[in-house]
Order: structure tokens, then C-alpha cells, then sequence
């Protein structure tokens, strides 16, 4: 697992956007896991500058991203499709019909998951996923406890991650207490793996992913990254501030 440290949220946007970017230039067909929350605003943003400033082209580029909420329509303003029209999509030159996220109002969920699967299959797997991590270590929906061996799967939400993810409705009653995820083992599928790390709130789970004493275990999904032999974290100071000093050295 390779580690990059940058010095705030904007830095890390930029030096994640000018990785993706150089990705693009060398496979203009890829595909490309997305995520939402937080964290990859401002990777999106450097994206989308640099799609007006320089011309990057996404014509080729599919698109799938890991998880939807169950019970939102793509036009309720938290589902994880408007949110990627909003942040990104919109904004670029890449086709409707590249764009792929799991559809949280399919009348069977078991079968969603299922042709979600075998449409990652058929594109060819994913080239480049994005990730985000949970203050639980979550990736994805893939909550503590998930099995490594899942497919995208139904998960019901922890009451932690509804929480947190609550800054964006009005309420915690609104938010939906399940989701659609990629599972763990789609996730490591990914050719290449990019995770993206900002904020004091995620130093413990950094502190735990990069502990050289770590263990991979299913109490802490993102540990299952260490399976995993082309990981790149990408992680800002306030997320390092609680990696012990011996560690830090090996970073920088
Ligand atoms: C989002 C996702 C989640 C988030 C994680 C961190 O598609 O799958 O795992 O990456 O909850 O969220 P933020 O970035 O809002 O802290």
C-alpha cells in the first residue's frame, strides 16, 4: 500500500484528479469506480476545471459507481445518481449511457445486485476504483462485519453511518436505512485502487489501516485493502495526525 500525503482536502483533490487524468490519457476507454460523500468533491471539482481548461475527454470513458441508496429515486437530491450529475457528470463530456450506478428502486434488489455484477463483468472489470473511507472503516457500504466474499449486496446500515451521513438530509429518520454496495470482493477486483483520506474524524481509522501491526479483519473492511497489491492512499495532515511518528517517517 502506497502512501501519498498532502497537505488539505484541496491538495488531495488535485493530486487525486491529476492521477486520474494521467489514467484517462493512457486508457481513454477506461473504467472508472466511482464514489460519493464528502471526500472526492474536490477531486470532481479538479476534474471538471481541468475538462474546461484542457479539453480531457471522458466520450470513452464507463463509468460505475459503488453504492446507491435503497428507496431513493435518482432525482431525490441525496441519491448518490443526482449527486454524481451534480458533481461531476453535468459537467463533462462523458455519455449517458457510460454511466452506471446501482439502481436503488428496482422492484427485486437480489437481481439489481446480481446484473450489477455481471455489467462490471461485462465491461471488463474495473480499472481504477475510488474509495472513501468510513470513520468505522467502512468502503463502500460495506460495513464491520461484512464478509470479504461478497458481490455487490444489499446492507443494512449502522446506525454510526446514518449518522454520519445525516449532515445531508433533514433528519436521521430520512435517512434510508439500507443500500445497494460493490462488496469487498468487487471491490479488490479493481486493477488499481485509490483511496482518498481527509479530515481529523478518519486519523483512527487511518491510524488503524496504517498500523504496521495490522490486521486484516472483517471487523475493519478497509483492512481488507491490504489484500490487495496496487493500493494507493492518498490522505491529507489532519487524516495522518494520529499515524505514530515511526510510521509518519515511512510516509514521507
Ligand atoms: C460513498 C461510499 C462511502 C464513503 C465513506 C466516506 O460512495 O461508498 O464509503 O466513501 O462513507 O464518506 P465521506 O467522504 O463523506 O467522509
Amino acid at each position: 500500500m502506497k502512501v501519498i500525503q498532502v497537505k488539505n482536502h484541496h491538495d488531495l483533490g488535485k493530486k487525486a484528479a491529476e492521477m486520474i487524468i494521467s489514467f484517462i490519457k493512457k486508457n481513454p476507454k477506461a473504467v472508472l469506480g466511482l464514489a460519493t460523500g464528502s471526500t472526492p468533491k474536490t477531486t470532481y471539482k479538479e476534474l471538471i476545471r481541468d475538462h474546461i481548461k484542457n479539453g480531457t475527454s471522458y466520450r470513452q470513458v464507463r463509468t460505475v459507481n459503488l453504492d446507491e441508496y435503497v428507496g431513493l429515486s435518482e432525482n431525490h437530491p441525496n441519491s448518490y445518481h443526482f449527486f454524481m450529475r451534480e458533481e461531476l457528470f453535468k459537467h463533462i463530456d462523458i455519455l449517458q449511457e457510460n454511466i452506471h450506478i446501482p439502481n436503488g428502486l428496482a422492484e427485486n434488489i437480489g437481481d439489481e445486485c446480481r446484473k450489477y455484477d455481471q455489467l462490471i463483468q461485462t465491461l471488463g472489470g474495473v480499472d481504477l476504483q475510488l474509495l472513501g473511507i468510513g470513520r468505522n472503516g467502512h468502503i463502500g457500504f460495506n460495513e464491520p462485519g461484512t464478509s470479504f466474499e461478497n458481490g455487490t449486496h444489499v446492507v443494512d446500515l449502522t446506525l454510526d453511518t446514518r449518522k454520519a451521513n445525516a449532515r445531508f438530509f433533514t433528519n436521521l429518520d430520512e435517512v434510508p436505512t439500507q443500500a445497494i454496495t460493490m462488496g469487498i470482493k468487487t471491490i479488490l477486483e479493481s486493477r488499481f485502487i485509490l483511496l482518498l483520506v481527509s479530515g481529523r474524524e478518519k486519523a483512527e481509522a487511518m491510524s488503524r489501516l496504517l498500523n504496521p501491526n495490522h490486521k486484516v479483519s472483517h471487523d475493519f473492511p478497509a483492512s481488507s485493502l491490504h489484500l490487495h497489491d496496487n493500493v494507493t492512499v492518498i490522505a491529507d495532515t489532519d487524516a495522518l495526525s494520529m499515524v505514530y511518528s515511526i510510521e509518519r517517517r515511512a510516509l514521507s
